[in-house]
């Protein structure tokens, strides 16, 4: 059984004023609404868990559900302070028979159903797999004056992506050592890269961008329309 997570309980700081950003419309639906309707439409994965804000009540999240149902079976679960925590509540609302959990970012409406089967397959294979793109600007490293320390090798630097695919078992016991000894990743397999083992990047495209700003959405309104073909 394949799961998967989408993580939609931020608060989206960086989106500024407004509706928090996983309900902002995007083509006329909720920014959650895509990455959902992806992983429905994907034949590799059997179920969904949508994390969403913890002060929440059902009331935001079932009109929404209602105007874009999904077909597969959906599990709620509420977020928590940070990201992290909100993935460990989404992995504690799996079904327990999950063999490969994929966790993802409402906020990257893009991702195909393709590249999700791909990480799905590497998983399988090496227990934990991540979408990811070769970085195409040279990134440096700076002090708190903005002084660049160090300029690193471009040729060995990856943008990771979501979704990331996991052996269930071995992301609930990264997250589980993760909470003991206080320690919080940016992403998930950083949790499962301390615990020694491999983690196997997936070549992803450079459409799986993720909202984070407003010129962010501006950016996809311009893709959903360049796939409509309105854009030349
Ligand atoms: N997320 C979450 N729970 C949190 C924080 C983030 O489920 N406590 C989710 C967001 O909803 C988003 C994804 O993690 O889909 C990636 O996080 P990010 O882009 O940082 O979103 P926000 O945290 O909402 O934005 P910001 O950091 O600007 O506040
Ligand atoms: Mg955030």
């Amino acid at each position: 059984m394949v799961t998967a997570i989408i993580v939609a309980a931020g608060s989206g700081v960086r989106m500024g004023e407004g509706p928090p950003k996983q309900y902002r419309l995007l083509s006329g639906k909720p920014l959650l609404c895509h990455a959902l309707s992806a992983f429905d439409r994907a034949d590799c994965v059997d179920r969904l868990v949508l994390v969403t804000p913890k002060e929440e009540k059902l009331s935001v999240i079932r009109p929404i559900m209602e105007r874009s149902p999904v077909k597969k079976p959906l599990a709620l679960a509420l977020g928590g302070d940070c990201r992290q925590g909100s993935v460990y509540n989404g992995l504690l609302a799996s079904d327990p028979a999950t063999e490969i959990v994929l966790v993802h970012d409402a906020a990257r409406p893009f991702v195909s159903a393709a590249e999700t089967a791909r990480c799905v397959a590497a998983a399988r294979a090496h227990g934990a797999a991540v979408l990811a793109h070769p970085a195409s600007d040279t990134i440096k490293c700076a002090d708190e004056e903005g002084r660049v320390l160090e300029t690193l090798d471009r040729s060995r630097l990856w943008q990771v992506q979501t979704p990331q695919a996991f052996s269930f078992r071995l992301l609930l016991e990264a997250h589980e050592k993760a909470l003991e000894e206080g320690f919080s990743g940016t992403d998930d397999a950083a949790l499962v890269e301390r615990l020694g083992r491999p983690v196997l990047l997936v070549f992803g495209s450079r459409w799986n961008i993720k909202i984070t700003g407003p010129d962010d959405l501006l950016i996809a309104e311009a893709i959903m329309a360049a796939r409509r073909g309105k854009l030349p």
